[in-house]
């Protein structure tokens, strides 16, 4: 048949009408300048960033770039110097206290290199810290914990201390705990970085399972191309910016696409 079907070409023509991401947190004209010797640091320059529901975003850059500063501000552990924050659509100013430490309760899961558990509690009392620090009650909290140990498949370890754990399992923990009080966005800061390949893959494969499970919302800041692969959307830092973003399309040749534009921002070409 030669010729295009009229009705065809009418709904070709029909815009596909876009799913709509809701938007989780996002950041205006970010800036951090550390100020406190005699020269001052520009950690964050001009930083614009809108994160959506249930994404997973791995923030790449070299060393001293400002991603964790990014991080730090995104969960208001620290301040900006200037810029407007939006949680949920509504500009917010969630860096002076108390609204602080209100915000990072109820919307960030928060997530160490270092796990950084408490050493004197076991791991069911460490995962409970958040609720506790809530005002759950105990039953409240029995139901979580329990939820949150089979989420990251450590019920058999419940009772045991953070030293009694493999760095692997200690994680697990520190991902549960970021977890129970359900986050809005949770941030984890290399959580890989003190693991080795074996253990990378089980806890980026557990961050992935949350991710889509639980549509949870993540931003993880890596050194290793292979975890951003695991990612929707990279975004690589350099000097303080956000330089060139890479949307994820998860087949093959990710690793390599990432990996050479990881390079180049290395070497400092932009
Ligand atoms: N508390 C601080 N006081 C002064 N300068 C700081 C502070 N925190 C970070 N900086 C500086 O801000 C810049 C960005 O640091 P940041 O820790 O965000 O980098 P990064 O990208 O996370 O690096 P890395 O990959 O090594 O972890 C660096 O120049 C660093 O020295
Ligand atoms: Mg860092």
């Amino acid at each position: 048949m030669s010729g295009q079907n009229p009705l065809k070409k009418m709904m070709n023509n029909i815009p596909v009408p876009q799913q709509k991401l809701k938007e989780v947190l996002r950041v205006e004209g970010l800036t951090k300048v550390f100020d406190k010797s005699s020269q001052p640091i520009q950690a964050l320059r001009q930083v614009d960033l809108t994160l959506y529901e249930g994404e997973m975003v791995a923030i790449m850059g070299t060393s001293g770039s400002g991603k964790s500063t990014l991080l730090h501000m995104l969960s208001a552990i620290d301040a900006p110097t200037s810029g407007k924050m939006f949680v949920f659509g509504e500009q917010r100013d969630v860096h002076l206290e108390p609204q602080a430490t209100i915000f990072r309760r109820n919307h960030i899961g928060f997530v160490f290199q270092s796990f950084e558990l408490l050493e004197d509690l076991n791991v069911m009392d460490n995962i409970a810290m958040p609720l506790i620090l809530k005002g759950l009650t105990n039953k409240e909290i029995e139901i979580l914990v329990k939820e949150a140990l089979d989420q990251v498949g450590m019920k058999k370890w419940r009772t045991h201390l953070p030293t009694e754990l493999s760095g692997g399992q200690q994680q697990r923990v520190a991902i549960a705990r970021a977890l129970i009080a359900k986050p809005s966005i949770l941030l984890a800061d290399e959580p890989t970085g003190a693991l080795d390949f074996n253990t990378t893959n089980d806890i980026l494969h557990l961050l992935v399972q949350l991710n889509k499970e639980l549509q949870q919302t993540m931003v993880i800041v890596t050194h290793d191309a292979y975890v951003a692969t695991f990612a929707d959307r990279v975004l690589f830092f350099h000097d303080g910016q956000i330089v060139d973003v890479y949307t994820n399309k998860k087949d093959e040749s990710d690793l390599e696409e990432i990996l050479e534009k990881f390079k180049y921002i290395a070497r400092g070409e932009q």
